[in-house]
């Protein structure tokens, strides 16, 4: 990377629809509790889109918040990267809807897919746009409405997730103490089928069968995915302190992806550092994937707990299997 020129964190914003469903939503018609799903995952509510909400209306509220705060204008952006995997239409892209109700008409647009790991994802991205001095001011989104592709019938993945938008501006900057200093991405295809939707793509397009038998809802190998998170998370901070040189004590905070809060505890525990370094908000919004680490991060700056000269990792898993982890000084 370029000494001087830096890509660094220059504004955030987060949106979530308005209803609210607790636990009780689900035991009330499922055979399932409030205890399970708090003692399993850490959930204990989630925000649901309704009528008119959709991932580019969320993406937008929560675009608008982030560019206030980076104090720049959408004709200022050069370019918008839109992670998710529940975009309004996959014909344009999540990214050009948004590009246009920002008016960003500066803005080159487009979609990233990676899951959870698909804002990390954007935002190694940008960086490399920045320190390559292409470009000055990038917007990186992470939005979903996960509940359109969720079977509400089946209770090992419907109280998981929720719906929501993060979104993040990255800049350029020429101070040197500043912006991305590692980033780590990682898939496994061999393992596609963890966590995925059968039907709607060109392999297998919607019929009444397919949308019969649920395929178009996404299907997850819940305990495959739960092993995998909690080895990988752990041996990608290793290899992030080892890449680094940093100490466990030189990262002021961690922001992970909010999938579970067992899967985060066990990390915490490896490391032997208190909850209190972790970012967690699972139990007010679950599983939103992409939007996860970007929801984290903009509460935690806007708690105080992010601080200017702060050395922040932020680490995510998701859908692939993919992996991402990113550390920036703020
Ligand atoms: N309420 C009550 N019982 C339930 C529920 C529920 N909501 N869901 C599952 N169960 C039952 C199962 O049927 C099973 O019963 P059985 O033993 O009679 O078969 C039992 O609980 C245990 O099921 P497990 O799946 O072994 O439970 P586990 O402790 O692993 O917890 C969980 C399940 C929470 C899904 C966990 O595996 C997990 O968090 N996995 C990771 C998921 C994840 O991170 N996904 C991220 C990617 S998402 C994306 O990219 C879009």
């Amino acid at each position: 990377m370029n000494p001087t020129l830096r890509a660094a964190i220059t504004g955030t914003g987060m949106s979530v629809p308005k209803e609210v469903l607790g636990n009780d939503h689900f035991a009330g018609y499922l055979d399932t509790s409030d205890e399970w799903i708090t003692t399993r995952s850490g959930i204990k509510q989630r925000h649901r889109a309704g009528e008119g909400e959709t991932t580019v209306t969320m993406a937008t509220d929560a675009s608008r918040k982030a560019l206030a705060d980076a104090g720049i204008e959408p004709e200022d952006l050069d370019l918008i990267l839109f992670a998710t995997v529940t975009p309004d239409t996959y014909v344009p892209s999540a990214a050009c809807w948004l590009q246009g109700e920002l008016g960003a008409k500066n803005a080159g647009a487009m979609d990233i897919n990676a899951a959870c790991a698909g804002l990390i994802y954007g935002m190694t991205q940008a960086a490399m746009y920045l320190h390559s001095g292409m470009y000055k001011h990038i917007l990186i989104v992470g939005a979903e409405t996960l509940s359109r592709i969720t079977d509400m019938q089946d209770r090992s993945t419907c109280v998981l997730f929720g719906d929501g938008a993060s979104a993040v501006v990255m800049s350029h900057s020429d101070d040197p103490e500043r912006g991305v200093i590692y980033q780590n991405l990682g898939a496994d295809g061999t393992c596609a089928d963890y966590i995925w939707q059968p039907a709607g793509g060109s392999r297998l397009p919607h019929t009444e069968a397919t949308l019969a038998e649920k395929l178009d809802k996404l299907r997850m190998k819940g305990r495959e995915v739960y092993k995998f998170a909690v080895v990988k998370f752990n041996r990608l901070v290793q290899q992030a302190l080892k890449d680094t040189g940093l100490k466990t004590e030189d990262i002021d905070l961690i922001v992970p992806h909010q999938s579970n809060l067992r899967i985060i505890e066990s990390v915490q525990e490896k490391m032997k550092l208190p909850i209190e370094k972790f970012v967690v908000n699972i139990d007010r919004y679950g599983n939103t994937s992409a939007a996860s680490v970007g929801m984290a991060l903009d509460e935690a700056r806007r708690d105080g707990r992010v601080k200017s000269g702060d050395t922040v990792m932020m680490i995510a898993f998701g859908a692939g299997l993919t992996w991402a982890v990113i550390i920036v000084r703020i």
